[in-house]
């Protein structure tokens, strides 16, 4: 299972892929403003700092407007991939994309049929948000694993799922359990991934015992 950092923040990408943990990046509009920068000077740094996937995730409506804006991005590292939200137009630029031979991931899915058509346009992620689901006391969990139930059905679909909208560890624990092929992470989760405080008690004791007996 490959790891997505799901941040735009560049000084914890650094910090992240220093563990060996950052396969790719995964960011939306929301993640780009935060850091109060420009989204082409935001996109352009991380490119530097990873080799793995960048995801930079379109605005326009139309199909016209998100394949401009596609090969812009593009022009910024050529490991970029374009993330476009789930719609009509959407699907028709994954399509066009995609004949191009440009990846693309399509975003903000929330059940197994939208799956089956961006899977069928041509993406090469599919993200489906499972967090977000719970948050309206819909079974995120189970979606993705139907949603890696059906692609299994079908090798000739050559895309990968991509669970994203992961809130806590557990989230991480059923995408790891239903096969995804990749998981963007938080940052914050995976701070609560690292923690147990039983390693914290048995670093502490084990500090204390080797006083005197280590030097
Ligand atoms: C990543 O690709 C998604 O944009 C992100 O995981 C959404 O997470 P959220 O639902 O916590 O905003």
């Amino acid at each position: 299972m490959k790891i997505f950092l799901d941040t735009a923040d560049v000084e914890v990408i650094r910090e992240f892929k220093e563990m060996g943990l950052v396969d790719g990046i995964t960011t939306n509009p929301t993640l780009i403003a935060k850091t109060g920068k420009k989204f082409e000077e935001v996109i352009r740094k991380i490119c530097q700092v990873v080799e793995g996937p960048v995801n930079a995730e379109v605005t326009s409506l139309t199909a016209e407007g998100i394949v401009e804006e596609a090969r812009k991005i593009r022009s910024w590292g050529e490991q970029t991939v374009i993330k476009i939200p789930m719609n009509r137009e959407g699907l028709k630029a994954v399509w066009r994309l995609s004949e191009e031979g440009i990846p693309t991931t399509v975003t903000l899915l929330f059940s197994v049929p939208q799956a089956i058509l961006a899977a069928k346009a041509g993406a090469r992620y599919l993200c489906p948000f499972v967090g977000r689901l719970d948050d309206i006391s819909s079974d995120g969990t189970a979606m993705l694993h139907d949603i890696c139930m059906m692609l299994n059905q079908y090798p000739e679909w050559e895309c990968e799922v991509m669970a994203a909208s992961i809130r806590h560890p557990i989230h991480v624990v059923e995408a790891a359990r239903a096969g995804v092929d990749v998981i963007t992470i938080p940052p914050k989760v995976i701070d609560q991934m690292l923690k147990h405080p039983l390693t914290d008690r048995g670093i502490e004791q084990f500090l204390k015992d080797a006083k005197g007996c280590y030097v």
